[in-house]
């Protein structure tokens, strides 16, 4: 609790809140009690005035005063005479004293008439007080009714003043990994423009070194693409030679390698142009004719395997993007149905519009991707727990690449049932408005 300022804020503020109630509430109730205690003096007076002019002289009760005051009058003659306790007040001089009378502690005020009789106006010490604590701490309540109103007030400012904190955090998490963006500094408070300066300070860093090390693949994609083509040309050359049987097959072990090479750069130099330049898409581009060039340039590789690779619905949509990316990731995910599917299978695609979306769903017969793997696919060289087949697996992170530049989502389901089993991937981008 004390290692957020919130809190040491909170605790802070109630205890001075508390200390600050206290005080008052202390001093507000002695003065409120001193004054309850001269008001009933004033009324001893009062009750003494009335008695001195009045005609009966007689002790008694004086009520109408306050049933529960207590006040009596007490008359002592013009001597000492009666009591004990009559004859002690009659040697008492004119005024307020405290005394005790009838064995009970009293507040009395002693008169003398003109004519010399003199008489007492009495009442209990113990009623006195406990009329000034009755009314001292009436004075009380509405400073104990402010007190919670003040700690409920002090725990609302706290929660919203701290809110742009909270909202900056949330930002930073949600934010998507590769996402080194600045954050906005506008309408923060004062306070936090110092941290959001650093923040954003070393957001710029971060960026600046992923820059470098996307070019910095890129470059070295690009720089052993033409070594690696020589290469593999050098290979055909050599294949077309006589040589044993043997060295034929090392040499076929060869190309197959070189092959892979080429593929590995070939992933590598298009996730890097996806990274360098997120293409600026203004022209619209139809959908479905991509699918099915696509799908006729891997139709061969296809009926190679005896996979059947086609269409259930195509439905003429276009969207606003860059073409040679969009066939990429069409191509890449075509590419991968075919290679997991086991030969005889079947592959299809179907290109719909859905509210506003360009849909293409590729659905398979191959294995499906294990639970525990869909949360990482897409990252840059992941193949899976059990990696089967060939492949630098690069392919589903260009796609997904590809679909955040724009504005879509890439979705993998594992489905089963209906006879079949296999993965469904669903593509959306937003459709392009104009339209042919
Ligand atoms: N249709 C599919 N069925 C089953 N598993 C798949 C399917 N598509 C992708 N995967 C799994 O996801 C992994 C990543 O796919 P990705 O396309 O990124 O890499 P790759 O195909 O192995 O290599 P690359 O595409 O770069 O040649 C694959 O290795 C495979 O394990
Ligand atoms: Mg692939």
């Amino acid at each position: 609790m004390m290692g957020s300022l919130r809190g040491r804020l909170f605790v802070g503020l109630t205890a001075i809140i508390l200390l600050t109630g206290a005080v008052g509430g202390l001093l507000a109730y002695r003065w409120a009690y001193s004054e309850a205690i001269e008001m009933q003096d004033s009324v001893l007076i009062q009750i003494g005035s009335f008695v001195l002019s009045a005609p009966i002289r007689q002790s008694r009760p004086v009520t109408g005063v306050d049933a529960e005051a207590e006040v009596a009058v007490v008359e002592l003659g013009e001597a000492p005479r009666g009591s004990a306790d009559d004859r002690r007040l009659w040697g008492l001089k004119d005024g307020l004293h405290n005394d005790v009378y009838h064995g009970q502690p009293v507040r009395l005020l002693l008169r003398t008439r003109p004519d010399g009789s003199r008489f007492a106006v009495t009442q209990q010490t113990e009623i006195r007080t406990e009329i000034a604590g009755d009314m001292a701490v009436r004075t009380l309540l509405p400073i104990a009714a402010l007190v919670p109103c003040l700690l409920l007030m002090t725990a609302f400012v706290i929660a919203r003043s701290f809110r742009p904190m909270l909202r900056l955090a949330g930002d930073l998490d949600a934010r998507k990994v590769d996402d080194v963006g600045a954050l906005p500094a506008t309408g923060a408070p004062s306070e936090l423009q110092p941290f959001l300066g650093s923040i954003n300070g070393l957001l710029e860093r971060v960026r600046v070194m992923m820059d470098q090390q996307r070019r910095f693949i890129a470059d070295a994609a690009h720089e052993l693409r033409t070594p690696v083509t020589a290469l593999s040309l050098q290979a055909e050359n050599l294949a077309s030679l006589d040589m044993p049987a043997e060295t034929r097959d090392r040499l076929d072990a060869l190309k197959s390698g070189m092959r892979r090479t080429k593929h590995l750069l070939e992933q590598l130099l298009a996730l890097a142009r996806q990274d360098a330049a997120p293409s600026i898409a203004t022209v619209a581009v139809e959908l479905d004719k991509i699918a099915k060039g696509v799908v006729a340039d891997l139709l061969p590789e296809a009926a190679a395997r005896n996979i059947d690779l086609g269409f259930t619905t195509v439905e003429a949509v276009a969207v606003n993007g860059d073409e040679l990316s969009l066939i990429s990731a069409v191509r890449n995910l075509v590419e991968n149905a075919i290679k997991f599917t086991p030969n005889g299978g079947a592959v299809d695609l179907a290109v719909a519009r859905e509210d506003g979306m360009a849909v293409i769903q590729i659905q398979d017969t191959g294995p499906g991707i294990p639970p525990q793997d869909l949360a990482r696919i897409g990252e840059p060289f992941f193949r899976g727990g059990q990696p089967s087949g060939e492949g630098a697996g690069l392919g589903l992170s260009i796609v997904k690449r590809i679909v955040d530049h724009a504005a879509g989502s890439v979705l993998f389901e594992n489905v089963t049932g209906a006879g079949r089993s296999g993965l469904r991937v669903t593509l959306r981008l937003p459709a392009s408005t104009d339209e042919a």
